[in-house]
């Protein structure tokens, strides 16, 4: 059976990629930030995923105020990097697993999660910015991925609680597919940050220290706090952090913690970075 073995939670700014693209990780500016990723790159190529569930929220790339979905889970063979104005970032492009991901659909939707099913869609720095932090610039990226895109930009969001009861949802049909993979689940996006309005630049560094503490050791806690609370304390797209709980949801209660770096600012946010591995 395929084997759920550990959680990253990322922020996916998308400046960051920019930095890599056009060749500026050295420096002073982005230097500590790259640094930060350093132990994550060396780990993961240790580690060897064969899947990666990524959990990301799309920016107008692929969807707009037309079409809002909740969650949404990719089941395409791949998925081209998106254009965001600017031109494709020159990245690989995203192979899926149809067969994992259809089954997650199944598995899922029979456990009244109302999953939309993409069997199209560009992909934007929502997931390509992770994939870079992680696995660097290679030619071809090292692991199948499943794109699950969930709606944090158009209110109402998915409650914290729905979304770690989700994770949980995807661990249980990853665990009953029938394959010998070692499947990783990622969660991106946040921390604390604002883009628009009077309060648009704001930073909590208390607030994303206590998220980085709690979701790790009282994810049940953490998953009962309101959108509300988020978007008073943490800026109006720190709501991007509820996405970590599906992550958290996917793992068990009591995980080890691997790693941990957080970094301010990139951007217009805080960068928080957790590397969780389940202990069974
Ligand atoms: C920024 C951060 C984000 O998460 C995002 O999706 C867009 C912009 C920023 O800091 O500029
Ligand atoms: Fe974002």
């Amino acid at each position: 059976m395929a084997r759920l073995t550990g959680g990253i939670a990322t922020s996916h700014v998308p400046a960051i990629g920019v930095a890599i693209d056009l060749g500026k990780t050295n420096e002073d500016y982005w230097k500590p930030l790259f640094a930060g990723y350093d132990f994550s790159k060396k780990w993961i190529k240790e580690e060897k995923p064969d899947v990666v569930i990524l959990v990301y929220n799309d920016h107008a790339s692929a969807f707009s105020l037309e079409l809002i979905p909740t969650f949404a889970i990719g089941c395409a063979e791949s998925f081209q990097p998106a254009d965001e104005g600017w031109g494709h970032r020159k990245v690989p492009v995203v192979e899926g697993h149809p067969e994992l991901a259809w089954h997650i659909a199944q598995s899922t939707i029979l456990d009244e999660f109302d999953m939309t099913i993409i069997n199209k869609m560009d992909v934007d720095h929502g997931l390509t910015v992770p994939l870079s932090l992680m696995f660097g610039e290679p030619e071809k990226w090292p692991c199948k991925i499943i794109p699950i895109a969930v709606n944090v930009v158009q209110y109402p969001p998915p409650t914290g609680n729905r979304c770690y009861n989700l994770g949980k949802a995807i661990r249980k049909a990853v665990e009953s597919f029938d394959a010998d993979l070692n499947v990783q689940i990622w969660g991106t996006g946040g921390m604390s940050h604002q883009l628009q309005g009077p309060r648009a630049g704001l930073i909590n560094q208390e607030f994303d220290n206590q998220f980085l503490d709690r979701i790790v050791k009282d994810p049940e806690g953490q998953a009962k706090v309101p959108h509300i609370d988020y978007v008073r304390e943490a800026g109006s797209e720190g709501i991007e952090l509820v996405m970590w709980l599906i992550m958290r949801g996917a793992l068990d209660k009591d995980v080890e913690e691997v790693y941990r770096f957080y970094h301010v600012p990139a951007s217009n946010t805080a960068v928080g970075h957790l590397i969780l591995k389940n202990k069974t």
